[in-house]
């Protein structure tokens, strides 16, 4: 099963409309996201926390590493950089943070609410190789915009 992307987007604009909690919105994307594509085993949130430092927020999956600092790992270079990561082979990826021994490929988007402030990073792990491509980058990217992007920074 891959992913439809139109059908995600709006499902997860019903779902989250009106709704400016930042953990319901990351916990509800999470599932959302998780269970739309057989190639995602891993999918959740890292939340800016405190000066260049990400802790676990809403997932699912198994357990991911509770702290990542931005020098550390995809999700890390992804906060620091404000890009997002493509990365088809994560044993080439210099720091990656191996949290699961199957992880393959991963793609970690950037997450930003109003004003650009950047209020953590989306992160999904898949156990094939070079899971993902500009098709999930771009739509996953345009999912996060339109639910974020009007959201402030003050509900953690
Ligand atoms: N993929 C991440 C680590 C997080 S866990 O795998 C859930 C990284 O290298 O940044």
């Amino acid at each position: 099963m891959r992913a439809n992307y139109d059908e995600l987007a709006q499902s997860i604009a019903a779902l989250t409309e009106g709704e400016d909690d930042i953990v319901s919105l990351m916990a509800t994307i999470a599932c959302e996201v998780h269970h739309s594509d057989h190639r995602f085993d891993w999918t959740g949130f890292y939340r800016v926390v405190g000066p260049e430092l990400l802790k676990i927020g809403p997932y699912q999956g198994g357990h991911g590493c509770l702290v990542i600092p931005f020098d550390r790992g995809v999700c890390g270079a992804a906060a620091k950089t404000g890009q997002t990561q493509l990365v088809a082979d994560v044993d080439a990826f210099p720091n990656h943070i191996a949290c699961s021994s199957t992880t393959k490929s991963e793609i970690v988007l950037p997450v930003f609410g109003s004003n650009d402030v950047l209020l953590g990073v989306f992160d999904i792990d898949s156990n094939q190789e070079a899971a993902f491509n500009l098709e999930d980058q771009h739509a996953l990217e345009a999912i996060l915009n339109s639910v974020f992007g009007p959201v402030k920074p003050n509900k953690f």
